[in-house]
């Protein structure tokens, strides 16, 4: 800010010359003060989003945001806060207050309205400053707001997004069936989002990273069919047989015949389809949030039916997908820790890797607003899982 400036706003800073321009001026009238707070650029401010697109991002679970307590979240590498209005509905502004920028998550919900811990202004759903507590008997409310973004709660899921434009309509719907048992993980993981989406598409770590628990050593060649679709990538992994080792897959197939299906939904979420014979099913929805560049809130909703064992078999599910996360979480970590260390990705793929590639160059075409562009391509690979 320039002298001119700090002599036109006499009392935003500088106490010494502002002593000397009150006693230049006289005492402080509604006027002096009003003009500073009327400076309204800072609703315009934001950090920088970690993905440039305008998607519905995943900020909360219906249940972590109860009436009266306001939630704190970084959607998108932007500071939200979440808070329920009298009607329950969930409001999202941008979490900062306009006054000297204290994270408004600090704060109370007081009826329709959130108000700042620290001097106590208070803002409604659309981000407006509808109280100034302190103030003088001729002041009128600061012209300033608080960026405020549309929220859906929709399938017991909170979803944001941070731009109008270019955004769908709705968010995503992904309903639980009655049918099944469901189960759902939160996570923070120290990776970036299209990491933690290629390591649910790729099959090849699973016998490893997971041996005994979700998959056992590679023993058979199987064929995958990788297809680029509207909105990302599938992958069928075919062949597939529970091996009649002690791994999970093993326990639940039963050497039946196994369907598996990785869908990736561009740009933060994986659909995981296991069908077991012909009734059995176990459906994974994973929604990646970043928080920062590498940092990402998980959300995994998993539903399991298997007849009348639903309920233990859901259970058992849910133990180990429990372990399963834990050692994919330690990876990824360490992937990220290392990646942010030397500055730089240095991949070696081979065909085991071709998911993950397709993925990746779907992934960098989405977010530049190339993807899909031309016919979409479908590509057969064999490698021994
Ligand atoms: S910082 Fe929020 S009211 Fe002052
Ligand atoms: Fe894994």
């Amino acid at each position: 800010m320039t002298a001119r400036r700090w002599a036109r706003f006499p009392c935003t800073s500088k106490p010494r010359s502002c002593e000397a321009t009150r006693a230049r001026r006289g005492p402080m009238n509604a006027e002096t003060l009003e003009l500073p707070i009327r400076d309204t650029r800072i609703a315009e401010l934001s950090v920088k989003q970690v993905l440039p697109t305008p998607a519905w991002f995943l900020a909360a679970r219906g249940d972590e945001l109860p009436r009266g307590a306001p939630l704190a979240r970084a959607v998108n590498g932007v500071p939200v806060v979440l808070y329920r209005d009298s009607t329950g509905r969930v409001a999202a502004l941008e979490d900062r207050c306009p006054h000297k920028n204290v994270a408004l998550s600090l704060g109370r919900v007081r009826g329709d309205t959130l108000q700042c811990w620290y001097h106590g202004w208070r803002f409604n759903r659309i981000g407006v400053v509808v109280d100034v507590p302190c103030h003088s008997p001729t002041e009128k409310i600061p012209a300033c707001a608080v960026r405020a973004f549309p929220a859906v709660e929709r399938d017991e899921w909170i979803w944001v997004t941070l731009g109008a434009d270019g955004a769908p309509a709705e968010p995503p719907s992904y309903p639980r069936d009655d049918a099944y048992g469901w189960f759902e993980l939160q996570n923070v993981i120290h990776a970036p989002v299209d990491l933690i989406l290629e390591n649910g598409l790729d099959c090849s770590h699973t016998g490893f990273a997971h041996e005994g628990l979700f998959r056992s050593a590679p023993r058979d060649d199987i064929r995958a069919r990788i297809e680029e679709t509207a909105t990302g990538v599938r992958v069928e992994t075919l062949d597939e047989h529970s091996a009649g080792a002690k791994d999970v897959r093993s326990v639940l197939g039963r050497r039946q015949q196994i369907r598996h299906v990785d869908e990736v939904i561009l740009p933060h979420t994986l659909r995981v389809d296991y069908w077991i014979g012909d009734h059995a099913h176990v459906v994974t929805i994973l929604v990646a949030t970043p928080e920062d560049e590498f940092r990402t809130r998980v959300y995994t909703r998993m539903g399991v039916r298997y007849g009348w064992l639903t309920p233990l078999v859901t259970r058992y599910v849910r133990w180990v997908t429990q372990k399963v996360v834990a050692q994919d979480i330690a990876i990824l970590n360490s992937q990220g820790e290392r990646i942010r260390r030397y500055g730089r990705r240095e991949f070696r793929n081979v065909t085991a890797d071709l998911p993950a590639a397709w993925m990746q160059r779907a992934f960098r075409g989405f977010l530049d607003g190339r993807y899909p562009s031309g016919p979409l391509r479908t590509r057969e690979i064999t490698y021994k899982l």
